[in-house]
């Protein structure tokens, strides 16, 4: 398992982001990105750990993410592993398509698909010694295994897959690879009381998929194991 990285997580301070900064700060150097200052601060003070590390980012505005990175780029001399785990969902389960209103459908790309490629915008530039590119995707962005409902929420998670695909070629050349990952369906405030997975459980997976010394690169796994596109 690697370890001394440094890791970047967008949402981290409630959900699965909150996970992961918990499990990777036991041995790696972690910065996670909230909307709330005080969000940040609770963080720190519950874990109370030497390497973490917050900053105020929102991953809908452009100004946000500079100042944000232009506050990392001063602080640490590179980004080894990225996650872009913060996302949206509207609750559109039984909304047909064709009822889906054009405002939800970019209002989640704003958040879900164009958010991760802005954060990779300004990461990117700080994965000097190559990295590592993890994208919180969804099964139900599966084009396999599409089902109805849900339409805004699928078509951002499976523009956010076909980007892991785009950049898992595009930056080959620099040492970086990219993945999708579906945690699951995970006990948060997005996937509700009653889903399969506890928080620990899910983040568990995937730490060690993504610490692993064998790291995959353009594909899309779902509890660890790889699935179809
Ligand atoms: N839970 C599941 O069953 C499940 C299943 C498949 C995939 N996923 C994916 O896993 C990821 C995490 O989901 P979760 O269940 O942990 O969700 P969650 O509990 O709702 O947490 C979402 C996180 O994203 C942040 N966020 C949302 N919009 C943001 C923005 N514009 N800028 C910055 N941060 C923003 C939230 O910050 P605030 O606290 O400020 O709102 C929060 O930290 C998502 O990408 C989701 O699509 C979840």
């Amino acid at each position: 398992m690697l370890n001394n990285k440094f890791i970047f997580i967008t949402g981290g301070n409630r959900g699965i982001g909150r996970g992961l900064v918990q499990n990777l700060s036991k041995n790696n150097n972690v910065i996670f990105s909230v909307r709330k200052k005080e969000k940040g601060e609770q963080v720190i003070k519950a874990l109370s750990r030497p390497n973490l590390d917050y900053i105020i980012m929102d991953i809908d505005n452009k100004d946000s993410i500079r100042d944000a990175i232009s506050i990392i780029s001063s602080k640490y001399e590179s980004i080894d592993i990225l996650f872009n785990n913060a996302g949206i969902l509207i609750p559109e389960y039984h909304l047909a398509a064709i009822e889906t209103s054009e405002r939800s459908i970019l209002k989640t790309f704003q958040t879900n698909t164009l958010g991760p490629l802005r954060i990779c915008k300004a990461i990117i530039p700080l994965m000097k010694n190559g990295g590592r590119i993890i994208n919180i995707s969804s099964g139900m962005g599966q084009l396999d295994e599409m089902e109805g409902g849900s339409t805004a929420y699928r078509l951002s998670k499976t523009a956010l897959n076909a980007l892991t695909k785009i950049l898992s070629v595009e930056l080959k050349n620099f040492k970086i690879k990219v993945n999708t990952i579906c945690p699951g369906w995970v006990q948060t405030d997005m996937g509700g009381i009653n889903a399969e997975l506890s928080v620990r459980e899910a983040t568990e997976i995937i730490v060690k998929f993504s610490l692993a010394e064998e790291f995959p690169n353009g594909k899309f796994f779902k509890q660890g194991e790889e699935i179809p596109w």
